[in-house]
């Protein structure tokens, strides 16, 4: 038995127009890749856990057709929410396990269990901009005004996560697998609510994506820090690999 992540999937089979090409190089078949690099390493009793921006449908009938594809992958198929999963709506996350009930796993302010291992996680949220740069390209400040809106957000979606920990401990859990959609930190951070919470519930990992592009890939925390290891899974940053976080 073993637990892979990615993210980002960012399927269109239900609205083939609007994303064409829209990715880049790295996002060319990549249906396809990620099809076969699943085919070949993720075996029936496995975990893949898809960490969000699922697909660029704008309602439940565009996304069926990936929907269809993400059911038809190896494994039990969990899923978070990213911020292009306009499907999902935030208070309807109940609704959306009974309807694929048996087939998709929907994680917000629940859990699954892995092993003696929770599976936690939200959607998270961190703030992205507008910084306002010198001549050098170094930040000298950013919009206060989005900053303020960026940490209710956030804010919000830690009050998920809590329910989320809290969901696993109330049953016994005392080894945590954290997921996020967002990266944990920001550019400017160095720690933040996210990780704070990490490492206030001993979470082992922390696997985040929604990082897009060299440019992107190292905007926030990777690797061992304090106690936690932490893992970007975006598709094009794993060249569309499972990252294998458990054996
Ligand atoms: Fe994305
Ligand atoms: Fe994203």
């Amino acid at each position: 038995m073993s637990l892979y992540a990615i993210g980002d999937l960012h399927l269109h089979f239900g609205c083939p127009l609007k994303a064409r090409g829209q990715m880049g190089q790295a996002w060319r078949d990549h249906e396809r890749i990620f099809r076969e690099n699943c085919l070949r390493l993720v075996r029936p009793e496995d975990t893949l856990v898809l960490v969000g921006d699922h697909s660029w449908g704008r309602n439940m009938d565009e996304c069926a057709p990936d929907f269809d594809y993400i059911q038809r992958l190896p494994g039990r198929k969990i899923l978070l929410r990213g911020n292009h999963d306009m499907f999902w709506d935030a208070k309807k996350t109940a609704r959306l396990n009974e309807q694929f009930s048996g087939k998709l796993c929907f994680l917000q302010n629940n859990y699954y269990a892995y092993g003696d291992y929770a599976l936690v996680g939200t959607k998270g949220f961190t703030f992205e901009g507008p910084f306002y740069l010198d001549g050098k390209g170094r930040i000298t400040g950013w919009d206060e005004e989005a900053q303020a809106h960026a940490e209710k957000i956030a804010a919000r979606e830690l009050e998920r996560l809590r329910a989320s920990f809290e969901a696993a401990r109330a049953d016994g859990f005392r080894q945590f697998i954290m997921f996020l959609h967002y990266p944990p930190t920001n550019i400017l951070e160095r720690d933040s609510g996210f990780t704070r919470m990490a490492e206030e519930y001993g979470a082992r990992q922390v696997i985040y994506a929604h990082c897009h592009g060299p440019q992107r890939f190292f905007d926030s925390i990777q690797g061992a820090y304090n106690g936690v290891r932490y893992s970007l899974v975006s598709g094009d940053f794993r060249r569309w690999m499972p990252l294998k976080a458990l054996d």
